[in-house]
C-alpha cells in the first residue's frame, strides 16, 4: 500500500506525524506537500496530489489544509477524484463506506492531531460497501 501525502503551510505538522504513523504501520509515504509553514497555495500541492493517484503512482491520497476546503475542491475538478472532508472517525468510516473516498481531506487547524489520527485509521480500515453506494458515485463524473 502506498499513499500520496500532500498539504499546504497549515498541514506541515500533522503531515510529518501522520506519515511518521502511517510508515509504521507498514504504509509506503509519498510526500507531494511542503515542508515549511512560509505560506503557499493548496491547488499547486493538490494538483500533484491528484496526478499522482490518477495514474496510480499512489493508491490512496491524504490531504491538508487549514479548513479542508480549498484542497477538497482543487482535488475533485480532477475526474478520477473523490476526495472527502472529514473532522470525526463517524464521517471518516463514511466516506469510505459510502463514498469510496480515494483521497481523504482533512482540516488541519480544526481537529486535534489525535482526532486526524484517528480519522485516517478509521478510513484506511474501512472497506467501500459497494451495492447501491456503486450506482451513486457511477452517477458522479459529468
Ligand atoms: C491558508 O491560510 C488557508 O486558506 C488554507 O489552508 C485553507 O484553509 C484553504 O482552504
Amino acid at each position: 500500500m502506498k499513499i500520496g501525502i500532500c498539504n499546504d503551510h497549515a498541514g506541515v505538522e500533522y503531515k510529518s506525524k501522520l506519515a511518521k504513523m502511517l510508515s509504521s504501520r507498514g504504509i509506503e509515504v509519498v510526500n507531494y506537500g511542503t515542508d515549511t509553514e512560509a505560506s503557499v497555495d493548496y491547488p499547486d500541492y493538490a494538483h500533484r496530489l491528484a496526478s499522482a493517484v490518477e495514474s496510480g503512482e499512489v493508491d490512496l491520497g491524504i490531504a491538508l489544509c487549514g479548513t479542508g476546503n480549498g484542497m477538497a475542491i482543487t482535488l475533485n475538478h480532477h475526474k478520477a477524484i473523490r476526495a472527502g472532508l472529514a473532522w470525526s472517525c463517524e464521517i471518516g468510516r463514511l466516506v469510505k463506506a459510502h463514498n469510496n473516498a480515494n483521497v481523504l481531506v482533512l482540516p488541519a487547524r480544526f481537529i486535534s492531531y489525535r482526532m486526524a489520527s484517528a480519522i485516517v485509521r478509521t478510513w484506511l480500515d474501512t472497506p467501500f460497501e459497494g451495492g447501491r453506494h456503486e450506482r451513486r458515485i457511477e452517477k458522479i463524473p459529468l
